[in-house]
């Protein structure tokens, strides 16, 4: 299976079949299983469905690693659209964007500049700016910029973070933040990194994510527990039993389309449930990573291409 995970990850990163999947209306179609349209309409209506569940959405405007100014500009402007419709149709809901594609290549004065003004409109909607993690290469750079905005007067509340738990870094960076007061969502991590960055053995990962989880539900900040992994969820609940936390106090987190049946199971249970929901023209790097995490959903998304 790692062999897999890296070949996916490695075909995350080809352009010219990424070029030809994103036109192509067959590509568009295996894409629909995690990505929830092309349009802000189209996310907007899923956001909706969700929420009709019990079920808030964190929406994503698919896009990572521009190479000019104005492209940044133009991603920064759909999620203003975005911040604008969660306020107007009260949706239960906050966005998620990456630091690559507010610019962040370009020089991280615009990524700041742009991110900063995402979070003065949501601060002005009552809403909530999550900055996702990215590759190694981006990690202090993303740590650095959430706290700088964090420490503006009224950004307390309105952005946060994402603590990938394959990283060895990873304790020491919670750690900074959370004196800060900032919000982490925990996710194992999605990237092609290292032995010397991050643990290699997936049994390491999931011990360091069940022991930062716990790191995490103790420090009376609201954090988000973002994961599929069973495993991961039980060691959650039964850390929250032990040690008498509100189940209110945090908030589980999935991936559109992954795991519905435990995203309703745990709404039903009390827990709080987010879901993450990607759109837009640029879904492929994204989908070729959720078919690293699960090879198994080739054969998955073929089945269902059949069905149809
Ligand atoms: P793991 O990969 O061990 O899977 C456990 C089980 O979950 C699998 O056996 C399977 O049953 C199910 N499962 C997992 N992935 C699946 C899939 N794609 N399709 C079907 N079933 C699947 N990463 C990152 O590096 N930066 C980020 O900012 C984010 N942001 C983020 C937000 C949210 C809300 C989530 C849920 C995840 C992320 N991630 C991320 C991705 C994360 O790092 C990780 O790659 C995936 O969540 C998969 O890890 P699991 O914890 O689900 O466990």
């Amino acid at each position: 299976m790692p062999v897999l995970r890296s070949a996916f990850i490695a075909l995350s990163r080809n352009a010219g079949l990424r070029r030809f999947s994103e036109r192509s209306s067959l590509g568009r179609r295996m894409s629909s299983r995690f990505v929830a349209g092309m349009e802000p309409a189209e996310v907007i209506a899923a956001c909706e469905a969700l929420n009709r569940q019990g079920i808030a959405a964190t929406l994503d405007s698919l896009g990572e690693n521009v190479t000019t100014p104005a492209e940044a500009q133009t991603s920064a402007a759909i999620y203003h659209r975005l911040l604008d419709e969660i306020e107007r149709r009260k949706l239960n809901a906050n966005v998620s964007v990456k630091l690559t594609q507010m610019g962040m290549d370009l020089g991280s004065g615009l990524a700041e500049e742009i991110v900063a003004g995402l979070v003065d409109h949501a601060i002005a909607a009552n809403s909530f700016v999550r900055v996702d993690m990215e590759g190694t290469e981006y990690t202090d750079a993303t740590i650095e910029l959430v706290r700088r905005i964090h420490a503006r007067p009224g950004s307390r509340g309105h952005v946060g973070i994402v603590i990938q738990a394959y990283l060895y870094r990873s304790e020491q960076d919670i750690q900074t933040l959370l004196g800060d007061g900032i919000r982490i969502r925990l996710c194992k991590g999605a990237y092609k990194e290292p032995p010397d960055k991050a643990f290699p053995a997936k049994a390491d990962v999931d011990a360091n994510f069940v022991k930062l989880a716990g790191l995490l539900l103790r420090s009376g900040i609201y954090h988000g527990i973002a994961t599929h992994d069973e495993k991961m969820i039980s060691a959650t609940r039964q850390f929250v039993r032990e040690h008498g936390i509100d189940p209110a106090s945090f908030e589980f987190q999935m991936l559109y389309g992954v795991r519905r049946d435990l995203q309703t199971a745990l709404v039903k249970e009390g827990f709080g449930m987010r879901v993450y929901v990607p759109f837009g023209h640029e879904w492929y790097p994204y989908f070729m990573r959720r078919l690293a995490e699960r090879p198994a959903n080739v054969l998955f998304i073929a089945r269902n291409m059949l069905r149809k």
